[in-house]
């Protein structure tokens, strides 16, 4: 009786350290199928991918301490990991991200970053992984689009797919990402409009969608995203005008909308908002520079030029507690540059190209 009972006492310890002190050997599967569709030719990064336990010392792999369930794999070829430096070079990697990673169900994050020759798509099963907070594939050559229900992902606080070759739209369930406080799509080929809806991402915090085929107006949605520090729109093909609201954003401190088609004038909320790095050059912006600037107006960046403004510069400014680097050149303003402290360290290039401005640093007197 009692040796039947340590026997099954120790059986059953046996199962337990068994499944519980190694990865379980379908993840360690799954990796050897992600390892196998990469091809690393510089580092040696996957050297270390042997053994049953991928837990154990895998490069770029981490576990759950308690489930031993695969739960990171942060992969960077631009590191400061002794491997790069034994190295003398950046990673390059060729290949393409299997679906087999869709198999680790409890991945938390995925950073497969900056190795340059990373081609294909993401696979859209990358949605179905219901615990995924990072999923960062900046830097490589992906292709194909953002998967459609990505909105799935109700956990994901960073999505980084900046500088690769995604097509496609934005994907109307993206703003289902409750959780999404980092959004990068960067230097892309993303088109399509800005989801009207896009302002459901209540936590975002950094909204960047620069260098892409975007269309269509600025979602005034945008302006209830109460978290937003960052919103950078510029060089895409946006119209229509600047939502006034976006200048009563509580933490708006970077606004760029450089090098779009966007018309209209600039609201006066914009002026006397906490934003400091403003860049609306390079667009089809029209009217005054608004008279609305005060003791609240604190730029470290204002850049106006290349835009259809008229009229003066505003005497106001002189009131703005700083104006780092302005920039009003290629425009249509007249008239005499104010003088104050915001101005007297510019120089003649911020107000070049207009129609008539004079004084101070042009050589043109009034
Ligand atoms: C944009 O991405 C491409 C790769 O798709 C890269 O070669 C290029 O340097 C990137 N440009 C910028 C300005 O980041
Ligand atoms: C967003 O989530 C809601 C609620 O879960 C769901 O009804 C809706 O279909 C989702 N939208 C998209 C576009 O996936
Ligand atoms: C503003 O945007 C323009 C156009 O994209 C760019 O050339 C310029 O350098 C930006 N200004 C500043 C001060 O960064």
């Amino acid at each position: 009786m009692a040796t039947t009972f340590l026997y099954i006492l120790s059986l059953t310890l046996l199962s337990l350290t068994s499944v519980s002190n190694a990865c379980p050997p379908s993840e360690r599967a799954a990796l050897l199928a992600f390892k196998a569709a990469l091809h690393e030719p510089y580092l040696g990064i996957f050297n270390s991918w042997k053994g049953a336990d991928c837990c154990q010392n895998w490069y770029g792999i981490s576990c759950d301490p308690e489930t031993y369930r695969v739960a990171d794999i942060n992969l960077r070829g631009e590191s400061e990991d002794p491997i790069f430096e034994k190295a003398h070079r950046t990673g390059y990697m060729t290949g393409s991200i299997s679906p087999a990673i869709c198999r680790l169900t409890r991945l938390s994050s995925l950073t497969i970053a900056d190795w340059k020759g990373i081609s294909g798509p993401i696979a859209p099963c990358i949605s179905s992984l219901p615990f995924l907070r990072i999923l960062d594939v900046i830097g490589n050559k992906l292709t194909g689009e953002i998967p459609a229900d990505i909105g799935r992902l109700s956990r994901l606080t960073v999505l980084n797919v900046a500088d690769n070759q995604i097509t496609g739209t934005i994907p109307r369930s993206l703003s289902n990402l409750s959780s999404l406080m980092h959004l990068d799509l960067r230097n892309n080929s993303i088109s399509g409009t800005i989801p009207g809806n896009f302002g459901k991402l209540r936590m975002l915090s950094r909204a960047l969608l620069s260098r892409n085929k975007l269309i269509g107006p600025i979602p005034y949605s945008i302006s209830y995203i109460y978290r937003l520090s960052d919103l950078d729109l510029s060089l895409n093909q946006l119209s229509g005008q600047i939502p006034a609201s976006l200048g009563k954003m509580a933490v708006l401190a970077t606004l760029n909308l450089d090098g779009n088609l966007i018309s209209g004038p600039i609201p006066p909320t914009l002026i006397s908002s906490g934003i400091s790095i403003l860049n609306l050059s390079r667009n089809a912006i029209e009217g005054y520079i608004p008279d609305a600037f005060g003791p609240r107006s604190y730029f470290m960046v204002m850049d106006l030029s290349h835009n259809n403004l008229r009229g003066r510069i505003p005497k106001s400014i002189s009131a703005a507690t700083f104006i780092g680097h302005l920039d009003v050149s290629h425009n249509h303003l007249c008239g005499p540059i104010p003088a104050g402290s915001p101005f007297d360290h510019l120089e003649a290039s911020s107000f070049v190209y207009n129609d008539c401005l004079c004084g101070k640093p042009l050589t043109k007197r009034c």
